[in-house]
Parts: structure tokens; C-alpha cells; sequence
């Protein structure tokens, strides 16, 4: 796609400079806004334009502006740049080379519901990009686009950048509100919502980096004219990152409802291996994996909704014929437990014990009895925790067993456990996870000193 809306790094050269942003219309929304608008214009713009979160669920943006209550002060902006999900690259790209559209979806959003002050909350390893959106934090405080009176209005809004600690439970809004406040960053029982208790205790709103590169776009052209791509219900242009065995592992901004899974993998230039693609990730290690057999499907929220998936972050992770998904299943409850905060129990013990099913499977001690245990696992996760990572743990168990149930089968009787290379695997983790936390290996698999 030419002419992107959010990556227009790959259209126009430096755009990452205020001077050049400048001359691309930047920062003609805010101006417009401060000194033509109210917030409650900006926020039925940003309704009418159909702009859905792009952080994972789609909730409309436009509608969880307008939950913020006007009578209490202060109120926050917090942008969600923590993007831990596995295969997700996208927000780093924005922040690096699309700075000042970030930075002036955050004013934006900020003016509507009356904030003055807004967070952008970084994944602790983006140190690299952060240092890009700094800069550019600075530039537009130097040039009057920040900070104090802003156009001779009595409007003021500050902008600061936290990083975070590299913690995927920290990307869930309410555990990043705990981080940024300097505590242990766990979710928050809801109710009630960060829109009435959030930052400080005070109304917040938390939003993507994506979904808010999105409303400059909105503020300075109109509604109608960001549903001139997109469909009815799933609006606009979407980031995709796509990975995994494909040739061209990039970012592709795609009109929603527009092209197909097969698309987006044509796109990338198909299969690296040549070997068929079995399966994909749409959305990480947090989605219902989608055989090849779906990939008709259209990239929007309700087509994948239809199969039995979702559209999520939008971290595409293509996976050949070579992948055996008992592996690739292991792998994902793996970064499960790893980032399991430990606050509930299914979730933190759930996660525990399933690996420890996945690990003998792989260890080549498996029996059939094992796949009924991560099935039962499996039960006592779902519907039973405190925040949807537990939900997300289960997806890898629950759909790699839905549509690749022969690879289970054949794993137990073929005996395929215990190749070379997944005994290092199982090595390497249980020498990591016993420098962490001095647990005992499970299973006899022996561990290097
Ligand atoms: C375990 C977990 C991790 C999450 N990680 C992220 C993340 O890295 N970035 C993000 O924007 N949203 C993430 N979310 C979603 C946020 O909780 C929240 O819904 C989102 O930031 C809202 O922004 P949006 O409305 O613009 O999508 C995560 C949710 C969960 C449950
Ligand atoms: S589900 Fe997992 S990550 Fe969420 S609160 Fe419970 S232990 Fe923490």
C-alpha cells in the first residue's frame, strides 16, 4: 500500500523530523483542535470514524473517551507502547520512525477529555526507540506544541515517557497503571474501569499506540474520510506484523476487510522454507491458531470472529509443515508461565503443571494419559482467572488440540520425544528457570551445571 496513514515512514524519508512531519500537515490537527474545537467535538469525531483499539480487543476508541467524567479532576491519558505480545512489532515502529503522529494522537486525546498531563508507557527492552520519541518529545516542547498555553489558549498538556521493566503482564492496562504508579505491576480487580479509577486513583483513559496514531488523521480530515477504507464495523487501516517462516517478515498496513489471510502471506512472499504453511498466529501466543484450511478468511474483526480466532494485536506468526504443534504448543505455555504475575492461582499453577505435561511429552516419556491431563489443565484455567493471560495460556493447549489433535496422537505413537535438538530446548529452559527461582527440574530432565 502506498500512501500509508500510520507507517508513513515508508512513504516519506525522515518523517520522524518535526520540521518534515511539519510540512506534511503535522501537528495542523492539534492546532486545529486547541483553537477551533471543544472536546466533546473531538470525541464525536473520533466516535463517527469508527476507530477501534488496536491494543488487542477493538473496543471503540471514540466511545471509551466519552466514559470519562467531566467533574473530576485530574484525569490522565496513558498510551500503551508495552508490546510484549510474541511477534508483535509494530508500536516500536511508530514510536522510532512515526514519532509526532503518536505524540499528536496523545495531545489529541488528551485535549478531548480535558487532561493536561499524558503517559507513554514503553516496553523496559525499547530503550533504542525510546530515545527516538524523547527526542521528538523535546523538539515539539521547543517548538511551542507542548507544554504551557499552547497557541495563546489557556490549554496546557505535558508528555512524559516511562519505561517499563519487560514484563507482559505490565501491557494489561490495569497492571500497567500499578507499574507506572511504582508498584508490582499486577491487574486490578475491575470494576471499577481506568476510564473512572485510574492512574492516581483518578479517570484515565488507555489507549494503544496504533489507535492513537490513527486520530490526527481523524481530527484534520473527518470522519468519512477514515471509513474510506475499512469496512462497516472494522474501519480504517490496520498494522500488520507478519513473521515466522515467510520471506518478508515486516510490517504491512492493510485497509480492513480488504484482503485475505492468503493475502497478507502472498504479500510476504509465502513460504521461506518452500514447504507449505500448516498454520498461523494472528495475534501471538495469545490467539486460537488458524490452519491453512481457513486462510480465505478477510483480515477484519468480525471475519476472524467467524473462524474461531481473533484479530488481536495483529502479530502474524506463520508456521510451515516442519512445526510439530505439540513443540509449538510448549513453547507458548512456556512464555505463559514465565510471565504469569502469579497473583491467582489457575493461572500461576495452571500454567506450571501444564508445562510440566508439555515437557515430559517432549522428553519422549509421554503417554496418552498426558494429553487427558493438559485437557483437564486446561479446564481448571479457563473461565477461573483473575485477568485474561490465564484465558490467553489456555488458547495454545485448547486450538492446538481443536485442529492439530493428530499431531498429539502421532507424537504419543509415533514416539517422536526426545529428539536432540528439543532435549537442549528442554535443557536450556529448566537451567534458565532454575537460575531464576532455584526450582527443581520436573520429570528427571537432567539439567547442565
Ligand atoms: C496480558 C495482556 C497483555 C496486553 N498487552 C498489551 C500490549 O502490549 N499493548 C497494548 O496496547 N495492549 C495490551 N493489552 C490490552 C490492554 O489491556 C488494553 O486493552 C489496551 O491497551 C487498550 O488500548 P486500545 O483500546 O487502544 O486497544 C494487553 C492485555 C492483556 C490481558
Ligand atoms: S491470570 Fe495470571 S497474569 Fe492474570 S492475575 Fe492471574 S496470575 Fe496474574
Amino acid at each position: 500500500m502506498t500512501n500509508h496513514i500510520l507507517l508513513r515512514d515508508l512513504d516519506i524519508p525522515d518523517i520522524k523530523n518535526l520540521a518534515v512531519y511539519s510540512d506534511h500537515e503535522g501537528y495542523a490537527a492539534w492546532k486545529k483542535a486547541v483553537t477551533t474545537m471543544k472536546g466533546e467535538e473531538v470525541i464525536g469525531v473520533v466516535k463517527d470514524s469508527g476507530l477501534r483499539g488496536r491494543g488487542g480487543a477493538g473496543f471503540p476508541a471514540g466511545l471509551k473517551w466519552s466514559f470519562i467524567p467531566k467533574d473530576i479532576f485530574p484525569k490522565y491519558v496513558t498510551v500503551n507502547c508495552d508490546e510484549s505480545e510474541p511477534g508483535t512489532f509494530k508500536d516500536h515502529q511508530l514510536i522510532r520512525e512515526n514519532p509526532h503522529q503518536v505524540i499528536e494522537g496523545t495531545a489529541l486525546c488528551a485535549f478531548a477529555i480535558g487532561s493536561k498531563v499524558a503517559y507513554i508507557y514503553c516496553r523496559g527492552e525499547f530503550k533504542e526507540p525510546v530515545v527516538q520519541l524523547q527526542k521528538a518529545i523535546d523538539d515539539a516542547y521547543a517548538a511551542g506544541l507542548l507544554g504551557k498555553n499552547l497557541f495563546g489558549t489557556n490549554y496546557s498538556l505535558d508528555i512524559y515517557v516511562h519505561l517499563g521493566a519487560g514484563a507482559y503482564i505490565c501491557g494489561e492496562e490495569s497492571a500497567l497503571l500499578e507499574s507506572l504508579e511504582g508498584k508490582i505491576g499486577q491487574p486490578r480487580l475491575k470494576p471499577p474501569f481506568p476510564a473512572v479509577v485510574g492512574l492516581y486513583g483518578k479517570p484515565t483513559v488507555i489507549n494503544n499506540v496504533e489507535t492513537l496514531a490513527n486520530v490526527p488523521g481523524i481530527v484534520l480530515n473527518g470522519a468519512a474520510w477514515y471509513r474510506q477504507n475499512g469496512t462497516e464495523k472494522s474501519p480504517g487501516t490496520k498494522i500488520f506484523s507478519v513473521c515466522g517462516h515467510v520471506k518478508n517478515a515486516a510490517n504491512y498496513e492493510l485497509p480492513l476487510g480488504k484482503f485475505s489471510i492468503q493475502d497478507l502471506l502472498d504479500m510476504a512472499g509465502g513460504s521461506m522454507s518452500g514447504l507449505p504453511i500448516k498454520a498461523v498466529l494472528p495475534a501471538g501466543s495469545s490467539s486460537p491458531i488458524i490452519p491453512a484450511a481457513n486462510f480465505g478468511a478477510k483480515l477484519d474483526y468480525e471475519s476472524m470472529a467467524a473462524i474461531g480466532s481473533v484479530l488481536g494485536s495483529c502479530s502474524w506468526i506463520f508456521m510451515d509443515e516442519s512445526v510439530d504443534m505439540v513443540w509449538a504448543a510448549r513453547k507458548m505455555i512456556r512464555f505463559f508461565k514465565h510471565e504469569s504475575c502469579g497473583k491467582c492461582t489457575p493461572c500461576r499453577e495452571g500454567t506450571h503443571w501444564a508445562l510440566s505435561v508439555y515437557d515430559k511429552l517432549l522428553s519422549g516419556s509421554g503417554t496418552i494419559e498426558d494429553v487427558k491431563t493438559i485437557e483437564t489443565v486446561n479446564k481448571s484455567i479457563t473461565g477461573k482467572c483473575f485477568c485474561p493471560l490465564g484465558e490467553f495460556a489456555t488458547s495454545s493447549m485448547t486450538f492446538t488440540l481443536k485442529h492439530f489433535r493428530k499431531d498429539y496422537d502421532d507424537f504419543i505413537s509415533m514416539k517422536k520425544g526426545g529428539r536432540a535438538d528439543w532435549m537442549r530446548e528442554l535443557q536450556r529452559d529448566h537451567h534458565i528457570h532454575e537460575m531464576h527461582s532455584g526450582a527443581i527440574p520436573v520429570h528427571g530432565i537432567p539439567v547442565h551445571h
